[in-house]
């Protein structure tokens, strides 16, 4: 039995607009172990990236237990939260969020900035992970010098570098064409084959087929599960 690197038990999202109360999330029940490369599919609106959100520790459930890397995400501080996040997730998000003004070695080596390590061994993973994704000729480029997915390529290298639990993809090829989609999607598969945990949110089946495993989400409620591996 893997071990288990998140569980949530009876996870509810409720917003509150005025005097209406909206459930966004009903009940999740949902346990990821590493190594797994789950897809979350839903179509738009059924809740993906609230739920996502929650997982990585952006936002807090409104009731219900969540526990990452053994600890009970529910009960941390707002300074905890940030710690927990920084050292367990890696995101990688739709439209990438580079920062513009930095070289693609720059951008990779901000999350390492807050890890006590030298600018030298920050320079040094960060030049490893960007030839790991394929752009060791890239690391002096800004993002407007890269392509759409050599621009994904080096949020993946980012979300990476620090070592993370776990990987959070929210419609990772939401802003690509097919092709370079599947590109992104061939990345994933090298990475999880190489043992890393990770979580893709998508509303495309043909991408989420991908996934060793899908869970799907409607209306805020994971109603199926099909393991096929
Ligand atoms: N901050 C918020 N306040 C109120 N309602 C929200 C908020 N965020 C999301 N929602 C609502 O929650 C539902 C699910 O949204 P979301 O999680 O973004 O879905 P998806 O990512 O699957 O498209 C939507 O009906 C949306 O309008
Ligand atoms: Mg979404």
């Amino acid at each position: 039995m893997s071990e288990q690197i998140l569980k949530m038990t009876r996870i509810t999202k409720t917003y509150f607009m005025g005097e209406e109360e909206q459930v966004v999330l009903n009940n999740i029940n949902l346990a990821i172990y590493k190594g797994d490369f789950v897809a979350i599919l839903g179509p738009s609106g059924s809740g993906k990236s609230t739920l996502m959100n929650i997982i990585g520790c952006l936002d807090s459930s409104t009731s219900g237990e969540y526990i990452l890397s053994n600890q009970k995400v529910d009960e941390l501080e707002e300074s905890e939260l940030a710690s927990i996040r920084n050292k367990e997730v890696g995101f990688v998000f739709q439209q990438f969020q580079l920062l513009p003004r930095l070289t693609a070695i720059q951008n990779v080596e901000l999350p390492l900035v807050y890890a006590c390590l030298s600018e030298k061994e920050r320079k040094q993973r960060a030049r490893e992970m960007l030839i790991r994704v394929g752009l060791g000729e890239k690391l002096q480029n800004r993002p407007t010098q890269l392509s759409g997915g050599q621009q994904q390529r080096v949020a993946i290298a980012r979300a990476m570098v620090t070592e993370p639990t776990i990987l959070l993809a929210d419609e990772p090829t939401g802003a690509l064409d097919q092709k370079t989609g599947h590109q992104i999607i061939e990345l994933f598969h090298e990475l999880h084959e190489e043992g890393k945990t990770i979580v893709m949110i998508t509303h495309d089946i043909e991408i989420a087929k991908h996934a060793s495993r899908i869970v799907n989400i409607l209306d805020g409620e994971l109603r199926e599960e099909h393991v096929h591996v």
